[in-house]
């Protein structure tokens, strides 16, 4: 039975002490899913309330991005190695929030990937169509590209370790998941890509691949049963520890 990665995005919609009490509930209501290895990506100016609310339990503490340098002239970036200082063990990267609203490019989230390995911290780098490249069949091509454009040259020691997660970016934030069945294709094509770009047993032990794009407390089962689905990567339904503490729940039940 795998342990299910269950990654809360909690995006910019949870600020000041609204966070540290989710913090709170989040740490209380989930203490009995130990199988679950949780983490909570707050903003940036969360990091530090988020990470002594989670302190001393088994939630970990993501950051829902990175600069490429460790420090320097950078006004307004953020410092991976500051991050890693903060207690955070996870960085999202490639978010398509990003790519979208800020022009990231396949080019700058590579330099994040491998500055991120660096200083220590485990990349969870986000993947995925529009709905354009789907209607046009380009699907399985635009996510390949985006794992070579990331992962093209990149070696892994033995301690290091690598999330994919497979965002549809259409389905985002729009209530609408995609099928079980479909997410499974798609994870098998990602790993093939994984199994092209690293050794086998690279792929096998240190990599995992998520799947996000509302999921929620009735469907994550669906993801989380399929043979390839490691875990997922959650908005909407992590802002509430009600609601979320369903979904780890029933990821755990589903036996991920
Ligand atoms: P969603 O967001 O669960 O609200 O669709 C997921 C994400 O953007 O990571």
């Amino acid at each position: 039975m795998k342990s299910p990665l269950i990654i809360a995005n909690w995006k910019m919609k949870v600020s000041g002490d609204e966070a540290l009490t989710l913090a709170r509930q989040a740490v209380k209501a989930t203490a009995k899913y130990k199988s679950a290895e949780i983490v909570l990506c707050p903003g940036f100016t969360e990091l530090a309330g988020v990470a002594s609310a989670i302190k001393g339990s088994s939630l970990k503490l993501g950051a829902q991005d990175c600069f490429w340098e460790e420090s320097g002239a950078f006004t307004g970036e953020i410092s991976p190695q500051a991050l890693f200082s903060y207690g955070a063990s996870y960085v999202i990267i490639g978010h398509s929030e990003r790519r979208e609203h800020l022009a990231e490019t396949g080019a700058m989230i590579r330099k994040k990937i491998f500055t991120a390995f660096r200083v220590g911290l485990v990349p969870v780098l986000c993947i995925g169509e529009s709905f354009s490249q789907r209607q046009e069949g380009q699907k399985e091509v635009a996510l390949i590209q985006e794992l070579h454009q990331a992962l093209d040259g990149l070696w892994l020691t033995e301690a290091q370790r690598l999330v994919v997660a497979y965002e549809p970016v259409w389905v985002i934030g729009s209530g609408q998941a995609v099928s079980g069945d479909e997410a499974e294709h798609t994870h098998q094509v990602i790993k093939q890509t994984l199994y092209d770009l690293f050794p086998a047993s690279v792929v096998q032990e240190q990599l995992r691949i998520i799947y996000g794009g509302s999921v929620d407390p009735e469907n994550v089962a669906q993801f989380t049963i399929q043979p390839t689905v490691d875990g997922v990567l959650v908005g909407g339904a992590s802002l509430d520890a009600t609601v979320f503490t369903a979904l780890v729940a029933a990821a755990v039940k589903a036996g991920c």
